[in-house]
């Protein structure tokens, strides 16, 4: 499909595709914000370089694309409460970072984000990129009897883990981000596993790492194996989209098509990003 106000060029096999011969900040015009919608589902990830956009730009780009979601764990900036601030700072050498597992965003909401914008403020000299995976080739791939059997199951998704009591940014890891943990992220919503996508009807794998704790009706136990092997499969290099950002850039992803982990490899250097989240619908079965 042709694209006549941005210039749109693939990023690797399985996707993901660099926009370019656009100002976001000084304004785009309708057509141009449908045509960055239509690389998006195209493309699943949306990298556009050198847009020097604020808080209050931040966020009137992203509301182009919808209503703001709403973000359950991470307290808004000061600026703006739709955008959150992720950070690490250079002295932080913990191991865990924000978004640091798989993870399809705030997959255990009624109504998960359908995309997420992240945009650069400040950069590690190297390291610091962004991985996402294919789910709609995740999903292809698996054999036609693994598909019929997953087709019937529901994923228990739940933010316990990072945000429960007993998470470890409880204790004040990650001291520059407004984290919130407590009993509220106990509770658990079920997803169907083999998740068919509002706009483009295809249907991507709906399982992940960071947040689908076990399968509907089943126990953690008995999920495990299952979980694990479908964890292993989502990931595997060729569903790979690596983003390796400049300062300035703005990603898009649609969080119905993709998982994604922010790489921990930058100890010794400060990282900071500001996110959006666009409320998206509940979740269809394929
Ligand atoms: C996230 O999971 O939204 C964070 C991604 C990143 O910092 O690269």
């Amino acid at each position: 499909m042709s694209f006549r106000r941005i210039q749109v060029r693939q990023l690797s096999g399985a996707g993901g595709a660099e926009i370019t011969g656009v100002n976001l900040a000084a304004g785009a015009d309708d057509q141009t914000i449908a045509e960055i919608r239509r690389a998006l589902l195209e493309h699943l990830v949306v990298t556009i370089p050198d847009q020097p956009l604020d808080d209050a730009a931040l966020a009137a780009v992203s509301e182009r694309l919808g209503p703001f979601g709403l973000e359950p764990c991470v307290e808004g900036s000061e600026t703006h409460p739709n955008v959150i601030a992720v950070v690490k700072e250079a002295d932080e050498t913990t191991r865990f970072n924000f978004g640091g597992n798989w993870h399809s965003d705030w997959s255990f909401q009624d109504t998960p984000p359908s995309f997420t914008l992240l945009h650069a403020r400040e950069l590690p000299p190297v390291g610091g990129d962004t991985l996402f995976a294919n789910q709609y080739l995740a999903w292809e791939s698996l054999s036609p009897g693994m598909q019929r059997m997953l087709s019937g199951l529901r994923g228990m998704h739940s933010a316990r883990r990072p945000y429960g009591p007993q998470s470890v940014f409880r204790k004040g890891i990650l001291r520059s981000m407004k984290i919130r943990t407590g009993e509220e992220a106990l509770a658990e919503r079920a997803h169907p596993i083999a998740r068919r996508h509002a706009e483009t009807g295809r249907t991507a794998l709906y399982a992940n790492q960071g947040y689908t704790i076990r399968l509907e009706d089943m126990t953690e136990a008995e999920s495990a194996g299952l979980l694990g092997y479908l964890h292993e499969h989502s990931i595997r290099p060729e569903f790979i989209i690596r983003v390796v950002w400049r300062p300035g850039m703005l990603t898009i992803w649609d969080n119905r098509a993709v998982q994604h982990m922010a790489v921990n490899d930058y100890h010794g250097h400060r990282r900071e990003m500001h996110r959006t989240t666009i409320r998206g619908e509940e979740p269809l079965a394929a």
